[in-house]
């Protein structure tokens, strides 16, 4: 038998020659030696996931997958798409057998088609569905595509917090550097509801974060976990800085549709000047209320897409097929009720903004102050007042209030939420660690179960 075949792995060399010297001690320091020849003693991990590689999210989801936990933490609808875009889910998996293989990178033509159709009229731009988008793997893809194409070693990117949690890692893994700006609410009236909107930028502190590294300011709106809408004029602001500075701005706008109490959505694309200078990341997980699709797409114009293509090509290739095709039909059906009391981007805001109310009343009752939020899933409240009560809650020294205050909220009151820390940056954990955030994109049955959490909370609170 050739040596080769007799040798197949490296276990089998292992036993071939420790097993005949096994429980003898010259054998045992044999053993020792080639187990470590065995195990893998180079640096395994990349440089660039130094630093990321604890991940509280881990963590916290577990928790919420403990018996008798409301989640009211994690970012997803706990009811079903509408019957269209199930239907047409239902369509691609069943109709054409051509659907289940590769397409066009760069998107489903139909679907490119579409968003190029309908996102041109929303964005005033004549949009070329073959240059001006790209189809990725959610918003999530549309990031890191961005990300990595775009930011170099030393690059400066700015990052308004709080922020969705992946822009810091995805900056650090594309060798930039991340530059934080924090929005910070002005002070309210005693005993009223803070609101989102209340929640600005300092325009002195951000102009001074823009430096000649600085390539990217990553703005969302409605933002996640805060639920504010930029203004106008806030965009003007951050457009204006972005021009003065030749940076480009990635603009995160899942949440477009989700916006309440007739609150406007503006793209920061339409305003002048900025569409040469700005990608727009949208998911149909959030615009269709299907996070698990996992399609996104990125607008822009070919000047930058040119550079995402190429990244996206090299590392993703393209998202699955038939998901894209149910995609392209869900916006065709959207664009023939657009506007009208029929359209989805019409109901879903209204019947989410009625959970919204509905969790806010319910969360006042056990003494959380909720800041209201113009759009998004999420809402954050206020637990300073429990941070001064119970100031002393299990937990390492320096884990920050909002961690230590969930852990106990899950385990002691049967309900999750996320604390906001997990959404800022290490040095401003402290200005953000007596918020938590909710997620009231929930069913009424969830949100019937939280009121009962609630209620007995509530009893518990009596003298
Ligand atoms: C602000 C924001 N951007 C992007 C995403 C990711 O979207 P997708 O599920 O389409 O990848 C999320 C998901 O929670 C989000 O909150």
């Amino acid at each position: 038998m050739a040596l080769g075949g007799m040798f197949r792995n490296a276990a089998a060399i292992y036993l071939h020659l420790v097993g005949p010297f096994r429980g003898k001690k010259s054998g045992a320091s044999l053993a020792r030696c080639l187990h470590q020849t065995l195990v893998m003693t180079k640096q395994l991990q990349a440089r660039r996931l130094d630093g990321i590689d604890h991940n509280p999210w881990v963590e916290f989801v577990k928790l919420a997958s403990e018996a008798d936990v409301v989640n009211l933490g994690q970012g997803f609808p706990d009811f079903p798409p509408p019957d269209f875009a199930v239907e047409a889910f239902q369509h691609a998996v069943s109709g054409d057998f051509m659907l289940n293989q590769y397409t066009k990178a760069f998107g489903y033509p139909p679907l490119t088609k579409i968003l190029a159709s309908f996102f041109g009229k929303l964005l005033g731009q004549d949009i070329d569905p073959l240059k001006n988008v790209l189809v990725t793997v959610g918003a999530y893809g549309a990031l890191f595509t961005a990300f990595q194409a775009l930011v170099d070693e030393g690059d400066e990117v700015i990052i308004i917090e709080p922020f969705f949690d992946c822009y810091e890692p995805m900056t650090l893994m594309a060798g930039g550097r991340p530059v934080f700006v924090s929005l910070k609410p002005s002070p309210n009236q005693d005993g009223e509801l803070d609101s989102s909107s209340s929640w600005q930028l300092d325009p002195t502190e951000l102009a001074s974060k823009f430096t000649s590294r600085t390539k990217a300011l990553i703005l969302n709106t409605p933002n996640n976990p805060l639920g504010k809408v930029f203004s106008r004029a806030e965009l003007e602001l951050v457009a204006s800085l972005c021009q003065q500075h030749d940076v480009v701005c990635i603009t995160d706008e899942v949440y477009q549709w989700l916006v309440y109490d007739g609150c406007q959505h503006v793209s920061i694309a339409t305003l002048p000047g900025m569409w040469e200078r700005t990608l727009t990341i949208g998911s149909a997980g959030k615009t269709f209320s299907a996070t698990g699709w996992k399609v996104g797409w990125v607008l822009g114009p070919d000047s930058l897409l040119k550079h995402l293509r190429t990244m996206h090509q090299n590392s993703i290739f393209h998202c699955p097929t038939q998901a894209q095709a149910a995609v392209a039909q869900s916006f065709e059906r959207e664009q023939l009720h657009f506007g009208q009391p029929s359209s989805y981007f019409v109901q879903l805001p209204q019947a989410i903004q009625r959970c919204r109310d509905h969790m806010i009343q319910s969360l006042k009752s056990v003494g959380l102050r909720p800041v209201i939020p113009q759009g998004s899933y999420f809402l954050i409240t206020d637990i300073s007042e429990f941070k001064s009560k119970m100031p002393n809650l299990p937990g390492a020294a320096d884990e920050p209030y909002d961690r230590r205050f969930v852990k106990w909220m899950i385990k002691n009151k049967g309900l999750m939420a996320i604390p906001v820390s997990i959404f800022c940056s290490v040095p401003h954990q402290k200005l953000f660690d007596h918020y938590i955030r909710f997620c009231f994109m929930k069913d009424e049955s969830t949100l019937q179960a939280m009121d009962k959490k609630l209620q007995k909370w509530k009893d518990e609170l009596r003298p």
